[in-house]
């Protein structure tokens, strides 16, 4: 079987974030989320792997993934361009598949991963084999529609009264018959080719369509919120591994990952489940609480951190306390209580947010 990643679409809901690159290479636990979806497709044995581009800095997902060797598996990349729907991406795969084939978004994880669902479908006749979790508010997504009998008998988009509470994941298992339903799709409201209406139609047309509900939980990182429950969903699971150097008086309670060139220095407070990257600097003051990723060359000089993401190079001097943050590469963020006129000073760029 081969597998598909969607690496395209604007992100618009974590602007500013994905200003500067595409939503799927925002790390969740200090590792990109498209990762998390590669590596469930190769421990699959999947291993043919096709990456689908848009418009925000495909560049920057070709060099983190090169040619797939790095991570073993075979990558292709097919270029999508402007998002004009799932199952347009879908459709410009047709050459890269051969028969059967799954396509992952790749901005969701599945924490018990795809393996069982690659066996059942790859021995099965179906056409497509969707992947349902149950959800609080499935009028955000598309949804599962039963009859009496529990049979699925079809399926809508982010539908205004949901049918059922059964949100489509985005894990989707084909065979050929999707082309011919994608051929015939009209853009809809949103101007985007819907892949629920191509599955919609292979089941009206009488084509075989199975689902599974998954256990364990589901995560689609569209928003911010969706990022920082994602980071604690994974930080639920970490194993603690200290590769740096902790000195003597500082105080490590819970499950911590600390990478190699890191230093928490005595006086520190660290409670996991955290993760803290290479090279940083956890100075003497500072509290890191849990829930917190912190990436390679990160510098927190003073201050607390809890329930957030510190991206690489970001450097903390702020004698306060940051919560539920996502603070991308290279931030500053500086207490400066001297200088005259007192105040707060920003340079931030478009669509950042700020709360106090
Ligand atoms: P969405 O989250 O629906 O779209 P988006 O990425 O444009 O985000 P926003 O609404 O915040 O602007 O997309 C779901 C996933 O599918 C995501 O991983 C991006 C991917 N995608 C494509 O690769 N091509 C497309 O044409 C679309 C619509 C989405």
């Amino acid at each position: 079987m081969k597998g598909v990643i969607l690496h395209g679409g604007y992100g618009t809901r974590l602007r500013p974030l994905t200003h500067t690159g595409p939503k799927q290479l925002i790390p969740v636990a200090n590792k990109p989320i498209s990762q998390y979806v590669l590596e469930d497709l190769r421990n699959s044995g999947i291993k043919e792997i096709a990456i689908i581009l848009g418009n925000i800095y495909p560049e920057k997902v070709k060099e983190f993934y090169g040619d797939g060797r790095k991570f073993g598996v075979n990558i292709t990349y097919i270029y999508q361009g402007e998002p004009k729907g799932i199952a347009h991406a879908v459709g410009l795969c047709e050459e890269f598949v051969e028969e059967e084939f799954v396509v992952y978004l790749g901005d969701n994880i599945l924490k018990g991963g795809i393996d069982r669902y690659v066996k059942e479908f790859s021995e099965s006749d179906m056409d497509a084999m969707i992947l349902l979790c149950k959800v609080d508010r499935p009028e955000l997504f598309g949804v599962a529609k039963f009859n009496d009998e529990g049979k699925l008998v079809g399926l809508v988009e982010k539908p205004k009264t949901p049918p059922s509470s059964y949100a489509l994941t985005g894990i989707y298992f084909f065979r050929r018959a999707i082309f011919d339903a994608i051929k015939r799709l009209k853009p809809s409201w949103r101007g985007e080719f819907e892949i629920t209406e191509a599955i919609h139609l292979l089941l009206v047309n009488g084509y075989k369509v199975g689902h599974q509900i998954v256990e364990g939980w589901w995560k689609d990182t569209g928003t911010p919120e969706d990022i920082l429950e994602a980071n604690r969903l994974i930080l639920d699971d970490l194993q603690g591994q200290i590769d740096g150097v902790v000195e003597n008086q500082s105080s490590i309670q819970g499950r911590i990952a600390i990478g190699s060139g890191s230093l928490v220095k005595s006086g520190a407070l660290i409670r996991g489940p955290a993760i803290i990257g290479e090279n940083s600097t956890i100075e003497g003051d500072v509290y890191i609480g849990p829930y917190t990723s912190i990436g390679n060359n990160v510098i927190i000089r003073s201050g607390e951190v809890e329930n957030s993401i510190i991206m690489d190079g970001c450097f903390i001097d702020i004698d306060d306390r940051i919560i539920d943050s996502i603070i991308g590469p290279n931030t500053r963020i500086i207490l400066d209580a001297e200088s005259k006129p007192s105040g707060r000073r920003f340079i931030i760029g478009e669509s950042s947010q700020i709360i106090f």
